[in-house]
């Protein structure tokens, strides 16, 4: 079986491949947005997202100049 793997990105965006449950603290399943690439879960970690958790790519306001 193929370890998660998760992938740290400069633009701050977390990309996770692989089985993975995302619940909030109560345990409740969070359910997720459609998939730009199919079993690629991207998580926010820059903070400006509008759909958080999950990356919007409004990171690439943050960045570009
Ligand atoms: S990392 Fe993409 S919107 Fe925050």
């Amino acid at each position: 079986m193929k370890p998660t793997t998760i992938t740290i990105k400069p633009s701050g965006s977390i990309s996770i491949e692989g089985d993975v449950v995302l619940q909030d603290r109560d345990g409740t399943p969070i359910p997720r947005p459609p998939e730009k690439h199919p079993g690629i879960l991207k998580l926010c970690g820059c903070g400006h997202s509008k759909t958080a958790p999950f990356c919007d790519g409004t990171h690439n306001e943050h960045t570009k100049r």
